[in-house]
This record gives structure tokens, C-alpha cells and sequence, in this order.
């Protein structure tokens, strides 16, 4: 029998993707921009309680809305879960991109947005971050004009650890009567900037807000979208029955009744940040201001050989090359002792930041 399946001409189109989160366990893992301290104890205590009985029935989510909504600063009505920040930018996609459609996104930026658009075969409307890491505003504004579908920010913007001002989102907002604008804060809590109290202001905004970082809950994925109520009633048509499993909820309600945990958690990041963003200025290898928990760098040429040995030695680091210049990676910020090991890492293994430097 000869089997030909009606998949779709967009899936046809698209690179398999290769995930790249395989084998990084015991590795010195710098590359996700995860919390590598862990989250707080009383998240483990609160998975600890869950019963067999509660496993076996499907979850109910009114009073974890409730609570998590709180954190936030919105009504329940205002905040919609899904599984992962990823799944939260994918109901974007169900509910306003078909393949006539068409987003809006200034590269680098995270990946996902582009992905979930090459998956649906909607058009990609893509502008450049400066190589000064500056978000092209006026490009931006006039791409609007052709009213795309919807648009894309991650800020804090990662990879680039850059902060669009709150003027420039609210001339973005203006200008895009027709477009869903998402704000994709999955590093909110470290640059300490958001826009979630806007949504009552604007209908065309939807803030992304993700556990996995601050609050240390990668691996049980929990995402949130925050909008006006009358938009985000919009996306929850597109929502199955039970997007987020009991787990995660139990976890995020103790994260979020423990402020303190994931203050004094971003707050260790911030200096060692710094901290290293100097070390690094001192073997002359370039930073970019970042309001993450992460750094971009430019190592120049002969950058792409030092991230190699340094996989090599179990160091993992999230390679930039291909999407800026050879040379540029991202670098997450882990406890003050992981980034000594990286520092001594780099200046063990010859590194020179001459033989490395870029003639721009
Ligand atoms: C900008 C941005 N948005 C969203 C996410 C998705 O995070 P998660 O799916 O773990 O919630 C990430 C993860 O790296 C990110 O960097």
C-alpha cells in the first residue's frame, strides 16, 4: 500500500526543527537563560502534598487564576493560562494568524515568533536591531502602516538583553489599530519594567509572562497571557478545556507567595551580572547592556573556536553567531561560582581578545 499524507504545504516547507535542549544534564548549562539556582523550597512542598486522588482528576483553575492573577496586579478575568510561554505565544497564532496573514518582529529576537508563523505559513515581516543593539522604532512604526496581523516584542528582548522605553511602546500601541501587539516579558521581573497595567488602556495589547524564569519553573511549564478582558476573551476561544496540568499551578501559587525568594533570586543575578559584565570588559570582550539574566557578547572571529572548547568542556553557552556576527553568544547569568568557573574557563583557553577583535 502506498501511503502519501495530506500534510500541509507550510509543514512541507519548514527545516525539521532540531531541539536543542538534549544532553545538557550535569553540564555547566548557560545556554537557556533558566533560574540555575533553583526555585524556592516552598514549591517543593507544596508538589510534596499532592495526593494520588488529586492526580487522577483533571485540574480546576479558579482559584490558581485567582491567586496568580493577584501576583500580577489584574482580575481573574484579565489573565489567561497556558502551558509555557511558548504555548501562550502559540494561541496568538490559533486565534488571529491564518497563511493570508503576516507577523511583525525585529531580529534577533526570540525564535518562537518566527517558528509558529513559519508552521501556520504566514508571512514574516522581519526588521533588524541595530548593531548597537538599538530597536529601529521609526522602521517599526512604518511597518505598521500595512497593518500586520500581529507583532512581536520581547522585552527585555532576548537575545539582545535590550529595554524598548515605555514612550516607544505606547507610539507602537497608538500607531496599530489593527494589529495585536504582544509585550513578551519573560524577563519582567529582572528588568523591573512592565506594561501589564496598560492592558485596561489599550485593547490591541497582550503581555506574555512566563514562570520559567524568575521563578525558577522551566521544567513545568507555566505561561500566562494579560490583556483587556474583551481581547483576551478573543484568545480563550482558541484555548482547549485543560492547557495547564495541576503541578504547574500548585508550584506557581507557592513561587508567587514566596515574593521574597524570587526577589532576593533576582537581585543575586543583578550584581553578578554586573559583576561579570565587568570581568568580561576586562579581557576586552564586549557586552551589551542587558535588563535579563542573561548577557550578549562579542567574543569577534575567533569566538565560534572558544564556545566549541568550552562545550567541549561541559560549559554551555548560547551561540549568536549565525543570527548577529560570528563571535556573539548569549550568556546566562547562573550563581556567582558558575560564572567564575566560566570566567576561568575562558581565560584558561588562550582566548585573545586582539587575535578576537572585530574591525566594525
Ligand atoms: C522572550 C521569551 N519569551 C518566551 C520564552 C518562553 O519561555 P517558556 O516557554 O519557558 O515559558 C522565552 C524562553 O526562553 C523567552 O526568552
Amino acid at each position: 500500500m502506498k501511503v502519501r499524507l495530506p500534510v500541509r504545504r507550510a509543514i512541507l516547507e519548514r527545516k525539521t526543527y532540531e531541539p536543542p535542549g538534549e544532553g545538557r544534564s550535569g553540564k555547566l548549562r548557560l545556554d537557556f537563560n533558566e533560574n540555575t539556582a533553583g526555585c524556592s523550597p516552598a514549591v517543593l512542598r507544596a508538589l510534596a502534598k499532592l495526593t494520588p486522588r488529586l492526580l487522577a482528576m483533571y485540574p480546576e483553575y479558579q482559584q490558581s487564576t485567582k491567586r496568580l492573577a493577584r501576583y500580577f496586579g489584574v482580575a481573574p478575568d484579565e489573565i489567561l493560562l497556558a502551558n509555557g510561554g511558548d504555548d501562550a505565544l502559540r494561541v496568538f497564532f490559533d486565534t488571529f494568524v491564518d497563511p493570508a496573514g503576516s507577523i511583525l518582529i525585529c531580529e534577533p529576537t526570540f525564535p518562537m515568533y518566527r517558528y509558529y508563523a513559519e508552521i501556520v505559513g504566514a508571512r514574516v515581516v522581519a526588521l533588524r536591531y541595530s548593531m548597537q543593539m538599538q530597536f529601529p522604532l521609526d522602521a517599526a512604526l512604518s511597518a505598521l502602516r500595512n497593518k500586520p496581523t500581529v507583532m512581536f516584542i520581547a522585552n527585555p528582548n532576548n537575545p539582545t538583553g535590550t529595554l524598548l522605553h515605555s514612550s516607544s511602546i505606547q507610539k507602537i500601541l497608538r500607531a496599530a489599530p489593527h494589529t495585536a501587539v504582544v509585550i513578551d516579558e519573560a524577563y519582567a521581573e529582572f528588568s523591573g519594567v512592565t506594561v501589564v497595567p496598560w492592558i485596561r488602556r489599550y485593547r490591541n495589547l497582550f503581555v506574555v509572562r512566563t514562570f520559567s524564569k524568575a521563578a525558577g519553573l522551566a521544567g513545568l511549564r507555566l505561561g500566562a497571557v494579560i490583556a483587556n478582558q474583551s481581547s483576551l476573551a478573543l484568545l480563550q476561544r482558541a484555548m482547549p478545556p485543560f492547557p495547564v496540568n495541576l503541578a504547574a499551578l500548585a508550584a506557581a501559587e507557592a513561587a508567587v507567595a514566596d515574593r521574597g525568594a524570587i526577589r532576593r533570586y533576582v537581585r543575586g543575578v543583578t550584581e553578578t551580572r554586573e559583576w561579570f559584565g565587568t570581568q568580561l570588559a576586562r579581557i576586552s570582550v564586549r557586552t551589551f547592556p542587558s535588563a535579563g539574566n542573561f548577557l550578549l557578547a562579542d567574543f569577534g572571529p575567533t569566538g565560534p573556536a572558544l564556545f566549541r572548547k568550552l562545550e567541549k568542556q561541559g560549559i554551555l553557552l548560547r551561540e549568536r553567531s549565525r543570527e548577529i556576527a560570528p563571535g556573539f553568544v548569549r550568556i546566562t547569568i547562573g550563581t556567582r561560582d558558575e560564572m567564575r568557573r566560566l570566567l576561568c574557563a575562558i581565560e584558561a583557553s588562550g582566548y585573545s581578545s586582539r587575535a578576537g577583535k572585530r574591525n566594525n
